[in-house]
């Protein structure tokens, strides 16, 4: 078994290291297969780039795009919202067959507990995303409703850019220990993931890896997604493992 016991209440976060894919760097003229490859080289979930072009510069595909590929693989769906009105349109998400849903915790304020609520009745996992800048303290208020925490180590809009390594160092540790005593929550690094940044990633004992441009730009996506995985783990157990 690869990956560590990590002792949790509700048993969610996974034991090693999960590879989420960003198809935001695919070849969109060919989504359907583009997830398919993904799924074919190892990754664990398909990460779904979602924007409005008002809470980020871009606009990419939304739910319709996410219903119609939702057919093509059985990997969890993990839809990141860069939306500022996620509260409106949660149900869309939800009925689009998302198995994880996350937002940014910069959104107006009034919508982020009945969004997180809506999302957990509906048995799906529910998240919160801060911006580079922005403190982890501004998930305070939210923590019991948290299953993942989405710590960005870019600014969100764009895919490729460069991995903010102080964003990483001074939030990824922070986040674990912050989530801790609620066990199960998991913490998702986002932006610039790649074998480069891994270990950097791993030692914050993050859980989930979200790379886009890294497997989509990779000769081979299978040795990547390989990579990336064992270069994070064996980083993330030596952080998480018990210390002498
Ligand atoms: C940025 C997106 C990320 C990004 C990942 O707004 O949320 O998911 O596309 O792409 P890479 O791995 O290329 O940074
Ligand atoms: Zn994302």
């Amino acid at each position: 078994m690869s990956g560590i016991e990590v002792p949790v209440a509700g048993g969610r976060r996974p034991q090693g290291v999960l590879i989420a894919a960003s198809v935001l760097d695919s070849d969109l003229a060919a989504l359907g297969d583009e997830i398919r490859r993904a799924e074919d080289a190892g990754a664990d979930r398909i990460h779904l780039d979602v924007m409005d072009g008002h809470f980020v510069p871009n606009i990419t595909f939304g739910w319709t795009m996410i219903a119609a590929v939702r057919r093509v693989t059985t990997l969890p769906f993990d839809a990141h919202l860069m939306i500022s009105e996620p509260g409106r349109w949660a149900d869309k998400f939800l009925d689009a067959g998302c198995d994880s849903i996350t937002f940014h915790v910069e959104v107006d304020e009034p919508q982020i507990r009945p969004a997180l609520e809506r999302i957990r009745e509906a048995g799906v996992s529910a998240g919160l995303s801060v911006r580079p800048k922005t403190p982890l303290a501004a998930l305070d208020a939210y923590r019991d409703l948290l299953d993942i925490v989405l710590v960005m180590t870019v600014e969100p809009g764009f895919g490729g850019q460069s991995f903010q390594g102080d964003v990483a160092d001074t939030k990824l540790g922070a986040a674990r220990a912050w989530l801790d005593p609620m066990g199960a929550c998991e913490v998702q690094v986002d932006g610039g993931g790649k074998a480069a940044t891994a270990e950097q990633i791993g030692r914050g004992g993050t859980d989930v890896i979200v790379a886009g441009s890294a497997l989509y730009r990779a000769p081979d996506m299978t040795a990547e997604v390989a990579r990336i995985r064992a270069i994070a783990d064996a980083a993330r157990v030596a952080t998480l493992a018990p210390r002498p």
